[in-house]
């Protein structure tokens, strides 16, 4: 079998790294996660990384005069390490058209929200402020429209009386970590195609409970 040579780009702390790297240490995985990129030198993710004997690069977009001059360092490390598809996971910079025109199809992000609501930044504090019942996080495909593309797996969460931004924000999380694993693994082992704006093909049933909404303690196993 051969594993789709992957680069996953943080921004920090890299906890869905964390869950993406574990995932494709089975043997069985159809992805290889050969690469960490972080654009900040002082991720700390990276450090994780490299203690899980991941090789890791830095790019650091300050010193870079425009964003297409950053992308195109970003890409000679990617060839380097001869890098077949991306996962973002916290990474915090847009990309150019150009970039994503070089990725397109192969690159995937993770968005904490049930999109297309809440798009952008502070999604728990907003969806809080609006008072709905029910949120989430999105695994997409990335289009050159921030957080837009089509979705390959959704988790919902209740939205509790008690919850701040910072309970409701671990709850998704936690199915950030269940959701990711699954949507890279659809992916790369080709179970999934791109029809429109629609991924099709993947869902088993035991994977469809994922994109239901699910109580809290719901388990992965
Ligand atoms: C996650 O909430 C992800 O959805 C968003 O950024 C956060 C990254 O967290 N894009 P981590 O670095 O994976 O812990």
């Amino acid at each position: 079998m051969t594993r789709l040579r992957t680069a996953i780009l943080i921004s920090g702390r890299g906890s869905n790294m964390d869950e993406l790297i574990a995932a494709a240490r089975a043997p069985e995985f159809p992805a290889q996660i050969a690469l960490v990129l972080s654009n900040r030198p002082d991720a700390p993710g990276l450090a994780k990384a490299k203690a899980a004997g991941i090789a890791v690069a830095a790019v650091d977009h300050k010193i870079y005069a425009g964003r297409e001059e950053f992308e195109r360092s970003l890409q000679i490390v990617l060839e380097t390490y001869r890098i077949d598809f991306l996962c973002l996971a916290g990474f915090m910079r847009l990309f150019t058209p150009w970039f994503i025109s070089q990725w397109r199809g192969r690159i995937l992000n993770i968005h904490p929200a049930l999109l297309p609501a809440y798009r952008g930044l502070h999604t728990h504090e907003r969806a809080l402020a609006d008072g709905v019942k029910i949120h989430g996080c999105t695994v997409h495909f990335v289009v050159p429209e921030m957080d837009e593309g089509p979705i390959v797996a959704q988790a919902a969460v209740p939205v509790l009386d008690g919850d701040d931004a910072e309970t409701l924000g671990a709850r998704v999380l936690a199915q950030e970590h269940v959701i990711y694993p699954l949507a890279l693994r659809l992916v790369a082992s080709g179970a999934v195609r791109v029809e429109g704006n629609r991924v099709l093909g993947a869902l088993a049933e035991s994977d469809a409970r994922l994109v239901a909404p699910a109580g809290d303690g719901v388990t992965n196993g």
